[in-house]
């Protein structure tokens, strides 16, 4: 019998609610238009499902402002479809993780109202992260954009100061938009109130969690000035005494029948950091981000992916989400062969699905979908946009609504248009027209998928390096072999009995520029 726990290797599909499919027909993704899907899903291979927020919220950051922890935003449905979609989701054999956001709430959230209606120093207040200001010191003392006065010189990651002041003269901390306040998570009413959440979800079914800004919960004692980034020494991100949350996190996760387990979203500069997260009796995963923040080039392949064996016992792999342009379009960046950017995309799964641990994919990535990049501003509705008075795009063009079928916009996603607009030559990319084609990079997913789950439980866990000529990347792990050329020549492939799959043609015994192959001895 396999005794490896299921998400130690699974496959995990991520669901940008919003975009994937609109049951509805208001042009919004949700949780019916997903139940509808499942089969899709089912039939694509993956293990588990992972949601991005569908709790009621302004959606001043697309859900990641959470008014109320424990609903359905009339948006996405009700809990009684929530309750509907799980069990479809497991009749289907599928897992089901939802996204919960610790490090801030909505400022509509009643916690953040009552704290707004109450003094300084109230218990209210308490919750969240208030302070009084400090004298300005002058112009731009506070960073870009600071106005002076701010307690500290923290910058949100969406650009301009952290903090933002109320009428009595006092400010709250806000990492993100100002729409989302900061938790205070040195009070224990903040504590109990996410085990409580926690438990109101795993009561429901779910499989698993993925834990939003895992990195930010804690602030350093007395907030000192930082630089901006996400250094693991910063004062706003990794503190040690973040840990301690997801022991006890870690606890409510194992009270329960089954195997729940928690992932958490850590970026961070450190290999050894990322490993401290998932310490056996915390957090059983962490996103390794690495690979996605990399180029395209086998060097740099090869150090992210022996930094991640070196430190981390059950390690993840990621190229897309929705906050990051997709890798289709990164890939082709600087390339003169416009072809370029799917081939390598399609390489760098083939060979991200090799490794040991387990993968996590975005939606429409199986489609080859590229960034949208010429989006009309007046649709962009990312805050980063808006923040950035239009200076950086957002990420909007990640999270254009899915072609489902058909040759003209919305492509099957629902019958009332898409709350972003979707290109106008999308009809080839479509789930119809790629499943009727055996040579489309859906039909290449669906045929990694099932080799990789043919595979599972024959492998080791460790993988062995093969020389490998000019900018390619050889490796072994048992009989398998994978093969990944990141160079502009074709290289000669290591020696094999049979090629199992390859991300685009073969040269006879050559591997092509841009293209990977898994190979087997047998
Ligand atoms: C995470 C989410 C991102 C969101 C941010 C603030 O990074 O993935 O979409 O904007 O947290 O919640």
């Amino acid at each position: 019998m396999d005794e490896t726990p299921w998400w130690r290797d699974a496959v995990v599909y991520e669901i940008y609610v919003r975009s994937f499919a609109d049951a509805s027909g208001d042009g919004t993704g949700d949780l019916a238009g997903i139940r509808g899907r499942l089969p899709y899903l089912a039939d694509l291979g993956v293990d588990a499902i992972w949601l991005t927020p569908f709790y009621p919220s302004p959606m001043a950051d697309g859900g990641y402002d959470v008014a109320d922890y424990r609903d359905v935003d009339p948006v996405f449905g009700s809990l009684a479809d929530f309750d509907d979609l799980v069990a479809d989701a497991h009749a289907h054999g599928l897992r089901l993780m939802v996204d919960i956001v610790p490090n801030h709430s909505s400022s509509a959230h009643p916690w953040f109202q009552k704290a707004l209606a109450a003094p300084r120093g109230s218990q209210e207040r308490d919750r969240y992260v208030f302070r009084d200001g400090r004298a300005p010191h002058g112009p731009g003392e506070n960073g870009p954009g600071g106005t002076g006065g701010e307690p500290n010189n923290w910058l949100s990651t969406f650009g301009g100061p952290a903090w933002t002041r109320v009428p009595d003269g006092q400010w709250y901390l806000h990492l993100f938009a100002p729409e989302q306040p900061d938790f205070n998570w040195r009070n224990p009413e903040v504590r109990e109130e996410f085990l409580d959440i926690l438990r109101f979800w795993l009561d429901r079914g779910v499989d698993g969690f993925r834990i939003d800004v895992a990195m930010g919960l804690i602030k350093a004692e007395g907030l000192p000035d930082t630089g901006p980034g996400f250094r693991s020494a910063s004062p706003m991100w990794s503190r040690p005494e973040v840990h301690d949350i997801y022991r006890e996190w870690r606890r409510v996760l194992d009270a329960y029948p089954g195997t729940r387990v928690a992932i958490g979203e850590v970026w961070t500069d450190s290999a050894e950091d990322l490993a401290r997260y998932v310490r056996p009796d915390e957090l059983h995963q962490s996103f390794n981000f690495a690979w996605l923040e990399a180029p395209w080039s086998a060097t740099a392949f090869r150090k992210v992916i022996d930094d991640t064996l070196r430190a981390v016992a059950a390690p993840t792999w990621v190229l897309s989400n929705h906050d990051v342009v997709r890798h289709r379009t990164r890939y082709g960046e600087g390339s003169l062969d416009p072809s370029a950017g799917l081939a390598r995309a399609r390489a760098a799964l083939l060979s991200m699905l090799a490794l040991p641990g387990s993968a996590y994919l975005y939606q429409g990535e199986e489609l080859g979908l590229p960034e949208v990049i010429d989006l009309p501003p007046q649709a962009r509705q990312d805050p980063v946009f808006k923040r950035s008075n239009g200076e950086l795009p957002g990420r909007d063009g990640c999270r254009v609504p899915l072609p489902w079928s058909g040759t003209a916009p919305p492509y099957g996603f629902g019958d009332g248009g898409s709350w972003l607009p979707q290109p106008d030559d999308w009809a080839e990319l479509t789930v119809e027209r790629q499943a009727a084609d055996t040579s489309s990079t859906l039909s290449f997913y669906r045929r990694a998928l099932a080799l990789r789950r043919d595979l599972r439980g024959t492998l080791p866990d460790a993988i062995e390096w093969v020389p490998a000529p000019g900018d390619a990347l050889f490796f072994r792990r048992g009989p398998l072999t994978c093969a990944i050329n990141c160079g502009e020549d074709p290289v000669r492939l290591p020696p094999h009995e049979r090629v199992l799959l390859s991300s685009g043609p073969l040269a006879g015994a050559d591997l092509p520029a841009d293209t990977a192959a898994w190979l087997t001895d047998r």
